[in-house]
């Protein structure tokens, strides 16, 4: 999970044409495709279920990023998977055993991630960090697109790369809010490599532009 990914989150596309929305921006070069899972109790918002992942199952063969923002995740891990994720994000902040839930992820064959939000502190990784493929730092407070990228969590990114290279370890940093093409570049310099992005791809008319912009940003690795 080293390599530059951009994760276009369709939170922000178009719900009644969102089968057209994810095979465009697929062709316009997206590597994955983050899917948002609010409950309305984890997070103030409500959105999707396993209903739509298996309908996007049948659209693509790019990962399918599941992004679980809800409580008791560990009730829900068998039907997501069931429903076609690739990988699984659970946040740290809900859930009573967070390295349970992580392994029964792995259990089902698929990749797990560990989700923090912005004012966790990374010391919760600690005990879990060797368990996942990736964490996911959020650079927003979960609940909603078209927020703007909180500052701090460029020095997130950079402690979390420092600790996940001081144990010798393969973990994937994704970043989870706010990511512009003004912005990437910094947050890939800080120690990301998969980048989610909702507004700033689906807001605008041609993707492929939106997304080459953004890979024109990365620093080369
Ligand atoms: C926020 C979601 C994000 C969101 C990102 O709770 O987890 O994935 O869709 O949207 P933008 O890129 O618009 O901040
Ligand atoms: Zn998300």
């Amino acid at each position: 999970m080293q390599n530059y990914m951009i994760a276009p989150s369709i939170l922000s596309a178009d719900f009644a044409n969102l089968g057209d929305d994810v095979t465009k921006v697929v062709a316009a070069g997206a590597e994955i495709i983050h899917i948002d899972v609010m409950d309305g109790h984890f997070v103030p918002n409500i959105t999707i279920g396993p209903l739509v992942v298996k309908a996007l199952r049948r659209i693509t063969d790019r990962p399918l990023d599941v992004h679980l923002m809800i409580e008791n995740p560990e009730r829900y891990l068998d039907d997501f998977a069931a429903a076609g994720a690739d990988w699984i994000t659970v946040h740290a902040e809900t859930g009573y055993h967070l390295h349970r839930t992580l392994g029964r992820i792995r259990e089902l064959g698929k990749k797990c991630g560990v989700v923090l939000n912005p004012a966790t502190p990374l010391a919760d990784l600690k005990w879990v960090l060797a368990e996942v493929d990736l964490v996911m730092l959020m650079s927003v407070n979960p609940g909603f697109g078209g927020q703007s990228f909180i500052p701090s969590a460029l020095e997130k990114i950079k402690q979390l790369k420092e600790m996940i290279d001081a144990h010798g370890l393969k973990v994937g940093i994704e970043v989870d809010g706010g990511i512009t093409p003004a912005n990437i570049g910094a947050v890939a310099a800080a120690g990301a490599n998969i980048f989610v992005a909702g507004s700033a791809i689906f807001g605008q008319p041609d993707y492929q532009q939106v997304i080459a912009k953004m890979k024109a940003a990365l620093p080369p690795r």
